[in-house]
């Protein structure tokens, strides 16, 4: 099996090769071709990969290379995991919202916007040549962010492809080690958008562990997720940490205005990690790899990536297309629930109806995301504004337009209509 990774220089790739190691025996993978523009970065990460396979016992051969067509030529699946315009571009993204009283984050609010307009083109691109390149029955599988957005943007143009996030398997193994069980015995009853979604269930073995869980270690999973016991309490759910730019916009603003952005500390862990890759001692997945967000990513992918070999396993939590789940929602909207893979497709688990505070406010971000994505591929100043106003966070007209000019004047080289 040929797989691709289009943005393989990153400094996480590492993470998926660790996962490819220990899971050999569920994936037979023979050639990874790691494909970026970043040459320097590619030789060290193309070169620490190879090692960790070695070192593991492990076939395949790495192949990194900066030409799309000859990294992606009859690959079996293909993984996107790119970030246009790096940490300088996300570091961005987590302040100029600032100046307009908003919370910046990469996915979520204004900045998350940003990165989509950056992103979207890009990611339509590299799919058109995976479709002239790669086997005619190769899965795109979408890592970039914003996750729920790109999906959209490539099963509209017609490509096989699936977004994946590491929040739910992070739940899962979270719930499996406090209930002591193997994280495979935990199905997660997760709902919503990507980067918006709660945990309603948490079933071992046919029987719902979550309302104890909620009475016995309220306050440590209300700690995970930096929300306040109270809160999950009330909503008898586990919102995601990406909740707290909602539920806490104002105080984590307050916090984001006295400390350094989440790029500027990934920058850091990125040196320390690319000299580690450099050094032709290094073997193993490095434990600073542990101080980035993708926990469990790369189980996440291979897991996935199974599934579409052997069908009508588990399910797995993916983003796909809504058809009717969440009947409240467009049927081509992309939402983040549990899925089989069965005839060759994702299929959703069917979805118990919402609560009312949950629903609306999937409903406004879905909103913006059909804006933001509209935006992203035709442009435009008027477009922009729309999407921004619809999103919750924001919907003041004179903020939006204060935010548009903020957003134009950060992003117009990577944008070619501005
Ligand atoms: C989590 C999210 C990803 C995001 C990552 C950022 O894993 O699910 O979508 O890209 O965090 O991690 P970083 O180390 O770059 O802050
Ligand atoms: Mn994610
Ligand atoms: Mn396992």
């Amino acid at each position: 099996m040929k797989l691709a990774i289009v943005g393989g220089g990153s400094t996480y790739t590492p993470e998926l090769i660790d996962g490819f190691a220990r899971l050999r025996g569920v994936l037979p993978l023979e050639e990874i071709h790691l494909v970026d523009p970043d040459e320097h970065r590619l030789g060290l990460v193309a070169g620490m990969s190879q090692r960790m396979l070695a070192n593991a016992g492990h076939p395949a051969r790495v192949v990194g290379t900066t030409d799309l067509v000859a990294g992606v030529a009859d690959a079996d699946a293909v993984l996107i995991q790119l970030r246009v315009g790096g940490q300088d571009a996300r570091h961005a993204d987590e302040t100029w919202p600032h100046e307009a009283g908003c919370i910046g984050q990469e996915t979520t609010g204004p900045g998350g916007l940003a990165k989509a307009l950056r992103t979207v083109p890009v990611v339509l691109r590299i799919a058109d040549v995976v479709r002239a390149h790669a086997k005619p029955d190769a899965w795109i599988v979408d890592f970039t962010n914003p996750v729920g957005i790109v999906t959209r943007a490539l099963l509209e143009a017609g490509h096989r492809a699936v977004g994946l996030c590491n929040v739910a398997i992070g739940f899962q193994r979270r719930f499996a080690s406090i209930l002591g069980v193997a994280h495979e015995e935990v199905e997660l009853g997760h709902v919503g958008l990507n980067h918006l979604t709660w945990e309603r269930s948490v079933q071992v073995g046919g029987r719902d562990e979550l309302p104890g869980l909620l009475h016995d270690r309220l306050g440590d999973l209300a700690a995970d997720v930096h929300l306040a016991p109270a809160l999950i309490a009330q909503l008898g759910v586990v919102p995601s940490y990406y909740l707290r730019y909602y539920y806490a916009h104002d105080e984590v603003l307050r916090e984001q205005l006295a400390e350094p952005t989440r790029a500027e500390s990934v920058r850091a862990i990125e040196r320390e990690l690319l000299e580690l890759y450099a050094d032709e001692a290094q073997r193993e997945k490095p434990v600073a790899l542990e101080r980035r967000g993708g926990a469990f990513y790369s189980e996440a992918a291979i897991e996935l990536l199974a599934a579409m070999r052997a069908p009508g396993g588990r399910s797995r939590v993916v983003n796909l297309r809504n058809d009717g789940v969440l009947p409240f929602l467009p049927d081509d909207h992309v939402i983040e629930v549990p899925a089989v893979f069965r005839d060759g497709a994702f299929v959703a688990e069917p979805v118990a109806p919402l609560p009312d505070d949950i629903r609306g406010l999937i409903a406004a971000v879905a909103g913006y995301e059909r804006l933001a994505l509209d935006a992203a591929i035709s442009g435009g100043r008027d477009r922009v504004l729309r999407a921004l106003r619809a999103h919750p966070l924001v919907l003041q007209h004179d903020r939006a337009e204060q935010l548009t000019d903020l957003l134009l004047a950060q992003n117009a080289p990577f944008l070619e209509w501005a």
